[in-house]
């Protein structure tokens, strides 16, 4: 006879919280889609609905008002909203993002200002590294923190910075000592209303339209010391281990992409007729529908790998996440290609979901590391970073 083991509490609990996700999604984020993504404004509806519904919070610890709930529920959440609105599901993810720094790396007194408020969305955050000279070369950023009194001045632009124009609290990197490199950068917790900083220009962007990405800009900003995150000269590694931990995120985010364009092509392929019976009868279709299905599913256990390591705080985990990035991405792209295909001319009408999923899907390969970093990081733990020798000076 089997002995069938009863669900652990948390597995019952991350199927309560999936079961009201797939609801919301299906009953307020999949009929706003379009419309958000037409007007490429920021879904403060949805937003509320999710800080109401406790899903800003999920890994935050519980004792700084989180779920204490664990990555892999929190990775499923965001699949389960990016089949239908990637936009949406980077409200979940960003949230996550601006606040790793400081659950990372801040101490008890950051932790309980910050936290609390960000796990109940009543104040949205952001993560800002990227600057005009230096995307994938993160270490090599100019923006400037110099510390005066009982303050440290910034000064210096960032870019492409996700919800950076909505946020309440931003984690701003900046160079504390020029001569030390990736190791002279610091991380500093900025509010919106410190004196000098202001938002910039407002990106128009190919997708993820709902999700406005803006530039920074910091003209002699003024933060508190008490708001440096960590020691001096942490900041890019605290930036580093964060992008760990939010790049699952991003994989969820394609991972759902891909799932929710391959269940719209499935569909369409079922019903539509040609040469006298449905195109899913028809072997060139049922082989795209295949490959399709193949790479959705290896890219979900990829990603469901990646959540775990960030679970156990597994030292794999730079590679899985990376792993997972690199996977999701290339998947979430090629099938909403393979989908707009499968709808043929429909495919590439506004009036059909797919091609707002192939706009949306292209980001998942370019931010938290493009593809080609992704591959830069995995090749590093097969044979290690190069270090030219050393010179005697000749
Ligand atoms: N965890 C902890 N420490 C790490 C680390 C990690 N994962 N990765 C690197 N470090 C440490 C290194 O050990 C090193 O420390 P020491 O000097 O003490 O040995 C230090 O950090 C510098 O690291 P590297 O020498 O490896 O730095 P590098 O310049 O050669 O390469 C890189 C780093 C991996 C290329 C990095 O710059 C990178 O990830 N670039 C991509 C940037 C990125 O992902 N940007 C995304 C922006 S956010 C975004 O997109 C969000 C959004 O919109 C939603």
């Amino acid at each position: 006879m089997a002995v069938i083991t009863p669900p652990s509490a948390a597995a019952e609990e991350e199927a309560m919280i999936l079961q009201v996700v797939r609801d919301l999604v299906a009953e307020k984020v999949a009929p706003r889609a379009a419309e958000i993504d037409a007007k490429g404004e920021f879904p403060w509806d949805i937003q509320k609905l999710f800080a109401e519904n406790d899903l800003l919070g999920i890994p935050f610890p519980a004792e700084y008002g989180g779920l204490g709930g664990s990555f892999l529920t929190y990775v499923k959440v965001v699949e389960e909203i990016s089949k239908a609105c990637a936009s949406s599901a980077l409200i979940v993810a960003v949230q996550e993002l601006g606040a790793l720094p400081i659950i990372i790396a801040g101490n008890h007194e950051q932790k309980q200002k910050y936290i609390p408020k960000l796990a109940s969305g009543e104040w949205t955050a952001a993560y800002a590294l990227t600057e005009p000279s230096s995307g994938s070369d993160a270490g090599t950023m100019r923006v400037r923190a110099e510390r005066k009194g009982d303050k440290y001045v910034i000064n210096g632009n960032k870019i492409w910075i996700t919800h950076g124009g909505v946020a309440d609290v931003i984690v701003v990197f900046a160079v504390t000592d020029p001569s030390k490199g990736p190791n002279g950068v610091s991380a500093f917790i900025v509010e919106k209303d410190f004196p000098g900083f202001k938002v910039g220009k407002l990106e128009k962007k190919m997708g993820i339209r709902g999700s406005p990405t803006v530039e920074l800009i910091f003209d002699n900003c003024e933060v508190p010391v008490e708001n440096l995150l960590g020691e001096e000269g942490t900041g890019f590694k605290t930036a580093m281990k964060v992008l760990d931990k939010s790049r699952p995120g991003i994989a969820a985010q394609a991972v759902g992409i891909a799932q929710g364009a391959l269940d719209y092509a499935a569909a369409y392929a079922r019903e539509r007729i040609a040469f006298g019976k449905p195109i899913g009868q028809q072997q060139g279709i049922q082989f795209m529908l295949a490959d399709m299905k193949v790479e959705v599913e290896a890219s979900r256990l990829l990603l469901y790998e990646a959540a775990r390591k960030c679970d156990e705080g597994s030292a794999d985990l730079t590679l899985y996440a990376a792993l997972a990035k690199l996977k999701a991405g290339d998947t979430a792209m090629k099938v909403t290609v393979d989908a707009v295909q499968i709808l043929g001319g429909f495919g590439y009408s506004v009036e059909y979901p797919v091609e707002r999923m192939m706009r949306d899907a292209k980001i998942t390969q370019i931010y938290e590391g493009t593809q080609q970093i992704q591959r830069l990081v995995i090749a590093r733990t097969l044979v290690g970073k190069w270090k030219p020798p050393a010179t005697d000076g000749r």
